[in-house]
């Protein structure tokens, strides 16, 4: 999609408080934990059950999650190809947002495309952190919690992830979630480490 800039005479404003002051002052370093992953593959549960770890260890986090964004933010947005760069665009910013607020901010939504990612990889620097949720279609289609595998199959939803649109995995993730073998606790306690060694959580 090409790049449409409408607004002009616009000035940048300097930040009296300092992601660094933020990160200072919430004892840990602000990240953008970016979730991908065909649907039903674990990607929001996860989240939501690392937030609540987080979220008892003291820290500043948050999930941005694809069902529920769908609802406000991005309830413009369909599932074409365009439509889905853009969902994942004004994802990136918001997720870019919440890491400059020093939070740890996790990200769960198919991104079925590489260059969208990567472009939020960019936008987000040092803290991104792709974390794949590793779940064969057919484990997806099992367990079809919300219906929608039986729905793509009879035609009644067009361009399905893993069914009738692509998805494209991760090359490079930082971090590859075996979501068919391990369970949710398991996942979670990955991310943890991982976070520890990264020096992003100190304590948790
Ligand atoms: S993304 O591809 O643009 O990243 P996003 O994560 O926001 O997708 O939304 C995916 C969720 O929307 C799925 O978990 C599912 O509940 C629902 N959904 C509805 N239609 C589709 C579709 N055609 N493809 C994938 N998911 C869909």
């Amino acid at each position: 999609m090409v790049e449409k800039i409408k607004a002009t005479n616009i000035t940048w404003h300097h930040e009296t408080v300092t992601r660094q002051d933020r990160e200072a002052g919430n004892g840990h370093g602000g990240a953008v934990l970016w979730f991908t992953g065909l649907s039903a593959s674990g990607k929001s549960t996860i989240a939501q059950a690392l937030q609540a770890v987080l979220f008892e260890h003291g820290c500043q986090t948050y999930v941005l999650d694809g069902d529920n964004i769908r609802h406000g933010l991005n309830k413009d947005l369909g599932f074409s190809p365009e439509d889905r760069e853009e969902n994942i665009r004004r994802i990136g910013e918001v997720a870019a947002l919440f890491m400059d607020a020093g939070m740890i901010v996790s990200t769960a939504f198919i991104s079925p495309y590489r260059a969208d990612r990567d472009k939020a990889r960019s936008l987000c620097g040092d803290g991104f952190i792709e974390i794949y949720v590793h779940c064969p279609v057919e484990v997806c289609e099992e367990r079809d919690p919300k219906g929608l595998y039986k729905k793509a199959r009879s035609g009644d939803i067009p361009e399905f992830t893993g069914i009738s649109a692509p998805y494209e995995a991760p090359e490079n993730a930082e971090l590859t979630l075996n979501a068919a073998e391990h369970d949710v606790e398991q996942c979670v306690g990955l991310v943890i480490a991982y976070l520890q060694e990264r020096g992003i959580l100190k304590n948790a």
